[in-house]
């Protein structure tokens, strides 16, 4: 297996210098350059008091590292500066975000959580004197004052809105809705939306946005294990569209379903490109599972998926990598064959690649891919067109990812419902160095894991159980 020495780090994917990364935060245009911040701890690989971590991109594929915006250095924030949204207002770039205070770990009654404010010029943050915003005293008689968070902020005419995850006494999720003129003194609209066994789990990580005349509702579940998703992942990320009352205060879904079948993707957020484009952008990491650049000492743990273009068509919420990737496309291989059993393109190989292919079968049962192949590993693409379902299995890919509570190697496959209606499935497949990510279709399935196979496991192999197949592919490597 590798070594300490193994650099598995991305090429255009944000990680860490050093250090721990979870949730993105305050992703937003600001001074012409798109701001990432992210959950950061700077001293040590594993999740600790948490800080802003901060990134600046003019292309959001390449990103340049800023000092640490906020540090948890206040009473009301003396355990961590919990994830949050920016937006800019009078020319600051304002970060609004959850100050979180946990006087004893082992007793979640002690812990409380409150809204704060600091404004900054897109490098140095100030945190408002008279945090925090929104404190207990705006929570509705029914909410906890422990799990209060993620707020995301956004304007509408001259009232900001801000939508918080927060927590019934009785364990229910549910999502609050405050109002403010200036971002400093806010009220209390209501709770917009309570979960149940129809969605249950901890709620965090809201983000709303309205896209093709809808209000779209963004969610991270922890610990979900029932409602319509099924008990397959311990967390995992949702979309709903919907319409968002601002009168009777209440969210009312129509459509719902997880924004991406792999095991590696959580606590999205969007921004609203200049142009007009929604992008989102997640932790490629979940809760609860080792990570290998943790265990093998190399100072770091996180990474984010690449930004995503969303859209809604058909009444789907479909992704794909954000249209700027393609500029850094370079070294063209493609190919079309048809062939029983495996097939090795020449030329196609490589840890960094962009590619795109077609699958169909002429007889086949099964159809699919293996990616970063080596003499003893190799992560799997597979597609069974007669059940409809494209699976992902990494349990072979590399190093071995461990389900901390289970004690044991990550359960695997990852599977998702992809439609043909045309019997071919169009893929789109992002590889960096440790990562995977997979598009089918229009972008309507998505799937993302972390991987850490050795260098050399560069191979890729397309192949095909019970017949025949035919491909089709398009591939570049990303510099
Ligand atoms: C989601 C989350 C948030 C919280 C942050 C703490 O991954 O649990 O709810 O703000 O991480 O790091």
């Amino acid at each position: 297996m590798p070594g300490t020495s193994v650099d598995f780090r991305g090429r255009f994917h944000v990680s860490p210098p050093f250090g721990w990364i979870n949730d993105p935060n305050g992703f937003s245009w600001y001074k012409s350059e798109y701001h990432l911040f992210f959950q950061y701890h700077p001293f040590d690989s594993i999740w600790g008091p948490m800080h802003w971590g901060h990134a600046v991109s003019t292309d959001l594929v390449h990103w340049k590292h800023l000092p640490v915006a906020l540090s948890p250095t206040e009473p009301y924030d003396a355990d961590g500066c919990f994830s949050g949204s920016a937006v800019e207002k009078d020319d600051f770039h304002a970060l609004i975000y959850t100050g979180h205070v946990d006087p004893n770990p082992r007793d979640a009654s002690r812990r409380r959580e409150v809204q704060c404010l600091a404004l900054g010029d897109g490098i140095r943050y100030t945190k408002f004197s008279a945090n925090p915003v929104i404190g207990p005293d705006l929570l509705p008689e029914d909410a906890s004052l422990a799990d209060f968070r993620d707020p995301k902020v956004w304007k509408e005419g001259d009232d900001w809105l801000c939508l918080c995850a927060s927590r019934r006494k009785s364990g229910e999720g549910q999502l609050l809705l405050f109002q403010s003129l200036d971002l400093e003194r806010w009220c209390l609209r209501g709770t917009i939306l309570r979960g149940g066994a129809w969605l249950d789990g901890v709620w965090e990580c809201p983000d709303y946005y309205r896209m093709g005349g809808r209000d779209v509702l963004m969610l991270s579940l922890a610990d979900a294990s029932s409602g319509q998703l099924g008990k397959h992942k311990s967390h995992t990320a949702i979309w709903s569209t919907g319409r968002l009352d601002r009168e009777a205060c209440t969210f009312v879904p129509e459509r719902l379903r997880e924004l991406d079948f792999g095991p590696d993707f959580y606590a999205p957020q969007t921004v609203a490109t200049p142009d007009g484009r929604r992008v989102m952008i997640a932790w490629m990491q979940a809760w609860g599972r080792s990570i290998p650049t943790h265990d093998l000492g190399q100072g770091w743990a996180g990474r984010m998926t690449i930004p995503r273009e969303v859209e809604l068509v058909d009444g789907n919420l479909v992704q794909r990598p954000v249209r700027e990737l393609e500029r850094y496309r370079e070294g063209l291989a493609s190919g079309e064959l048809a062939f029983d059993g495996l097939a090795r393109p020449t030329g196609l190989g490589g840890q960094i690649l962009d590619l795109e292919f077609t699958l169909e079968t002429a007889g086949a049962e099964t159809v699919g891919i293996k990616f970063f192949v080596g003499a003893e590993e190799e992560t799997l693409l597979s597609w069974r067109p007669d059940r409809g379902e494209l699976a992902l299995d990494r349990s072979r890919g590399g190093l071995p990812i461990v389900a901390l509570a289970q004690g044991k190697p990550d359960c695997c496959p990852y599977r998702a419902k992809v439609e043909t209606p045309e019997g071919k499935l169009f893929l789109r497949v992002v590889l960096d160095r440790s990562s995977i990510e997979v598009f089918a279709g229009r972008g309507e399935v998505a799937m993302s894991a972390t991987v850490y196979p050795r260098d050399s496991s560069e191979g890729i192999v397309f192949f095909s159980e019970g017949g025949k197949a035919r491909i089709r592919f398009e591939a570049w490597t990303i510099l």
